[in-house]
């Protein structure tokens, strides 16, 4: 099989997005739209991928790296400028290029594989992705032969009212032999309404040299779908997002209500988890086996155990045991770990800290840098108190600890094992193992007090 490389035109401004960010950066379920792109042309076999880009795009470089090379276009002058740019960064090697837009983010690896497939079948010099569509507004017309071939693209901006109604569109996506490709583009010009290079029109060139120039029309228009604005941003989001629900459904995910659940591209769900009503999964989650997900839960980037239940809550960057519960109302930061069968329960947040096996911090609790063993109980109320306003201190509650409700435990601090703080105390030193913490005023009992008090009331109102 010939080596193929892959030339992804990104360098567009994208005007339309009306933003400070390179559209092609701009996000769907959870991933910038061209490493969709990238990631369709790979599966499609391409060995190197080169991308033309605007040399303002530093975040794309920053996002790629060097498993691409990039072609660097200052001035848009067209796609058919954009891809002699990258002409000397395609492998020498190379026999086919794929010519793809980095604002395509529903391309799919299988339909470039089709793509190719039919390029292959016939030997053609340049294959077509077409598209039919109810409205053809503002794309490049296919202009077939008599014998079905592809004589040359009209771009809407040089097309007449006959060839306006043409309702298949160029979606910018091709599969070129690579010589027949630069050595047409050489040839082109820029003597159109638009003054710009266009890649198309080395079609017709091509066609003049009796190769075989032919159009792959797409089963599904939707997945050659280009984002010019935030309309289509979110019409892809939401066929992608469908699409993703779906994949999992199918592997054995129950999603409850699929509408009001949202999963980025890069979630991973084991069988038998339920997922309840808005609930959001985002970048690299893994839940296992058997989990109760929501309602309205926001978990991003953390891992959940199997058995796990996870409802009203927000996690971020956590670690979430075999079996543990958290929730409802709960907010786990950046480097919680609750081990397998512990709990996080009501109005707690947790940050930076270990909750060992069976350990319960079950409500209205800040712990953080904190290490927990196994069979701690933490009282409702109970803070760890962190931080001075200058450092950070860590508190260890070893094994078996029961911290009573409402204790303020002022870091550095630490609680041996089977250890007990008394309610409502203040713990500034270190409690030893099996102690009693205890720091709280004695209370006193002032009696008949009370009494008094009101008697004193009714002298007052009626003396
Ligand atoms: C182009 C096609 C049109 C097709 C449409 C599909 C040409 C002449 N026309 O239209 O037939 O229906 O795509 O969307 O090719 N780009 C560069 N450098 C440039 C110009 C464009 O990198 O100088 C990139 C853009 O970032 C974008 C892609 O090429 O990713 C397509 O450019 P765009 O301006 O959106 O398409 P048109 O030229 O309007
Ligand atoms: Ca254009």
């Amino acid at each position: 099989m010939s080596r193929l490389t892959a030339i992804i035109l990104a360098a567009g401004k994208g005007t339309r997005m009306k933003s400070a960010r390179p559209k092609v950066l701009h996000e769907v379920c959870g991933r910038p739209m061209l490493s969709y792109v990238v990631e369709a042309a790979r599966a499609a076999g391409a060995e190197d991928i080169v991308l033309v880009i605007n040399p303002e795009m530093t975040a794309v470089k920053d996002l790629f790296n060097d498993t691409v090379s990039y072609a660097y276009q200052e001035e848009q002058l067209g796609t058919g400028h954009a891809v002699r740019i990258a002409e000397g960064l395609v492998s020498q090697t190379a026999e086919e290029v794929l010519v793809l837009c980095g604002d395509t983010p529903l391309l799919t690896g299988n339909l470039l594989l089709e793509l190719i497939g039919v390029h292959r079948g016939r030997q053609a010099a340049a294959t077509v992705l077409t598209a039919k569509l109810d409205d053809p507004t503002g794309y490049g017309r296919i202009i077939r032969s008599a014998a079905g071939t592809v004589e040359r693209i009209v771009e809407e901006k040089d097309a007449n009212p006959a060839e306006k109604a043409i309702v298949e569109v160029n979606t910018g996506s091709y599969c070129f032999d690579k010589k027949a490709l630069f050595s047409a583009l050489a040839q082109v010009g820029c003597d159109n309404a638009q003054g710009e290079y266009y890649l198309t029109d080395v079609l017709p060139i091509m066609q003049d040299k009796g190769q075989l120039v032919q159009a792959y029309l797409v089963p599904e228009p939707m997945l050659t779908q280009g984002i010019n604005n935030r309309v289509q941003l979110a019409a892809a989001e939401a066929f992608l997002r469908a699409q993703i629900r779906e994949r999992h459904m199918l592997a054995g995910v129950t999603i409850i209500d699929p509408a009001s659940t949202f999963i980025d591209a890069s979630v991973t769900i084991e069988p038998d988890t339920v997922i309840y009503p808005f609930s959001i999964l985002e970048g690299n989650t893994i839940i296992e086996k058997n989990c109760i997900i929501g309602p309205s839960a926001q978990i991003k980037d953390s891992t959940i155990g199997a058995g796990a239940q996870v409802c009203y809550a927000v996690l971020q960057e956590a670690q979430v045991g075999p079996g543990a519960d958290v929730g409802p109302f709960t907010y786990l930061r950046p480097g919680t770990v609750l081990a397998e069968k512990s709990k996080a329960g009501t109005f707690v947040e947790i940050k930076k800290s270990y909750i060992g096996p069976e350990s319960k911090v079950p409500h209205l609790s800040y712990v953080g840098d904190a290490t927990l063993g196994r069979h701690v109980n933490i009282g409702a109320g109970t803070i760890t108190c962190n931080y001075d306003g200058v450092n950070k201190h860590p508190t260890v509650i070893e094994d078996g600890v029961f911290i009573g409700s409402n204790t303020n435990l002022v870091a550095p601090v630490k609680i041996g094992r089977g250890a007990y703080t008394g309610a409502g105390s203040t713990i500034t030193k270190d409690v030893p193992t099996d102690a009693l913490g205890l720091e709280r005023a004695e209370q006193k009992n002032i009696e008949g007090w009370a009494e008094r008090r009101r008697q004193k009331a009714l002298l007052r109102k009626n003396p």
